[in-house]
C-alpha cells in the first residue's frame, strides 16, 4: 500500500538504524547520554537557541512549552486550525489551567491585526493573555507557512505585550526548505519552538523543545514530571540526528511531489484543490461530486491510502519514502477516479 495517510509512518532506514546501533547510550536522567546531549546541543545550535530538551513527542513539546510561559487561568492566542487546539486533548486545561482563544486564521496562518486585537486588558476580569502560538507549517490548513516576515512582526507584538510566542515547528523543516528561512531566523523570532524529528524528517520517535537555557531548566522539570524523563534514549536521538542530517535536504522532493499530485487533483471534476495551496509536504483537497469514503475506497482499491480529514476533505502527505513511482500510481488513481 502506498501510504500517504502521514509523514508520521516512515520506517527508519538500514543508515538509520546503524547510527541507532552504534549510539553511545546512557541515563539521560541523569543527564549521562552523550548522544541526547549531543542532539540537544546540535539541534539547539541550529536554531540559534540556548537550549533544548529532547522530549518523546510533538505533543509533550507543545504542553511543556505553554507550560513554562503560564500560571492557570492565563490564555494563549492561536489558530482555530491549531494542533494545540484540536489534537493534543485539551491537554492546556489539564495540564496548565489554561484557557485557549482559537481565532480564524487563513489556512491556519494568523495576522499581526488579528493577534493584536485578541490580547485582552488587564482588567480584574480578563483572561490573562500570556502566550502567542503559532504552528509553522499549520498541519489542518495544508502545510502552509508563515513568512518570516510575519512572524517577526508577531514576535515584535507579542514583546509589546508582554506575552511568550511559542511555536509549534512539528514541521518547521518543511517551512525552512519551502520559503528558504534559515531555522536561525526561526529560532530568532520566538521563544519556545517545539521540533519533530518523527513527521518527514523520518526519525521513530522524538521531539524537541527549545528555548532559554531558563525556559528549557523549567521544562526538563515538567518533562519529568509528566513522565518524559527517559533513560538510555541515546539510540532515538541518534535516529533523530541521523534524520536532520540526511533527511531534511529530501524534503524539496516531497514538495514537488505533493505539488505534482494537486495539480492532478485540480483537474479532476470530483475534487476541488487550488494546487497552489500545496505549499509543502501536505495535500488537502474537497470532494465536489460523491462521498469521501467513496473516493478513499477507490484510492485503497488502486492501492493508494489516504484520510478523511473532517467535512468533505481528504489528506494526502508526502515522505522521503513515497517514490516517483508511488506518485505516478497516485496520480493514476485519481485521473480514473470517475465517482464510483
Ligand atoms: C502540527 C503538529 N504539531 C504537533 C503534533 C504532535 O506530534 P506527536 O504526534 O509527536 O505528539 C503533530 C502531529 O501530527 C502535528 O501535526
Amino acid at each position: 500500500m502506498i501510504d500517504l495517510r502521514s509523514d508520521t509512518v516512515t520506517r527508519p532506514t538500514e543508515g538509520m538504524w546503524n547510527a541507532m546501533n552504534r549510539a553511545p547510550v546512557g541515563d539521560d536522567v541523569f543527564r549521562e547520554d552523550p548522544s541526547v546531549n549531543a542532539l540537544e546541543e546540535e539541534i539547539s545550535l541550529l536554531f540559534g537557541k540556548e537550549a533544548g530538551v529532547f522530549v518523546p513527542s510533538g505533543t509533550m513539546g507543545n504542553q511543556i512549552g505553554l507550560k513554562v510561559h503560564t500560571q492557570p487561568a492565563d490564555e494563549v492566542i492561536i489558530d482555530e486550525l491549531a494542533h494545540i487546539y484540536h489534537s493534543e486533548g485539551a491537554a492546556g486545561g489539564l495540564i496548565s489551567g489554561i484557557q485557549l482563544r482559537p481565532l480564524a486564521g487563513i489556512r491556519g496562518v494568523l495576522s499581526t491585526g488579528q493577534v493584536k486585537d485578541a490580547v485582552r486588558s488587564r482588567n480584574d476580569w480578563d483572561p490573562h493573555s500570556s502566550v502567542v502560538a503559532l504552528e509553522n507549517t499549520s498541519n489542518m490548513g495544508g502545510g502552509t507557512c508563515y513568512g518570516i516576515e510575519t512572524i517577526r512582526d508577531l514576535y515584535q507584538l507579542a514583546g509589546d505585550y508582554n506575552l511568550a510566542l511559542h511555536m509549534d515547528g512539528a514541521r518547521i523543516w518543511n517551512a525552512s526548505v519551502a520559503t528558504g528561512t534559515e531555522l536561525k531566523e526561526y529560532g530568532a523570532c520566538c521563544d519556545t519552538i517545539s521540533v519533530c524529528f518523527s513527521k518527514g524528517l523520518g526519525a521513530p520517535v522524538g521531539s524537541m523543545l527549545l528555548g532559554s537555557e531558563k525556559k528549557i531548566k523549567l521544562a526538563r522539570r515538567y518533562r519529568k514530571i509528566l513522565g518524559g524523563g527517559m533513560r538510555q534514549a541515546g539510540m532515538l536521538a541518534a535516529a533523530a540526528s541521523y534524520a536532520v542530517n540526511h533527511h531534511f535536504e529530501k524534503l524539496v522532493d516531497d514538495h514537488r511531489k505533493a505539488k505534482k499530485l494537486a495539480e492532478t487533483i485540480s483537474e479532476s471534476v470530483f475534487f476541488e484543490i487550488n494546487p497552489d495551496d500545496a505549499e509543502t509536504n501536505i495535500v488537502l483537497f474537497r470532494v465536489v461530486r460523491g462521498t469521501v469514503s467513496e473516493a478513499l475506497d477507490w484510492f485503497a482499491s488502486r492501492n493508494v491510502s489516504m484520510i478523511p480529514f473532517g467535512g468533505n476533505t481528504i489528506r494526502a502527505t508526502f515522505h522521503f519514502q513515497i517514490t516517483d513511482n508511488d506518485l505516478d500510481q497516485a496520480i493514476s488513481a485519481v485521473e480514473t477516479y470517475n465517482g464510483i
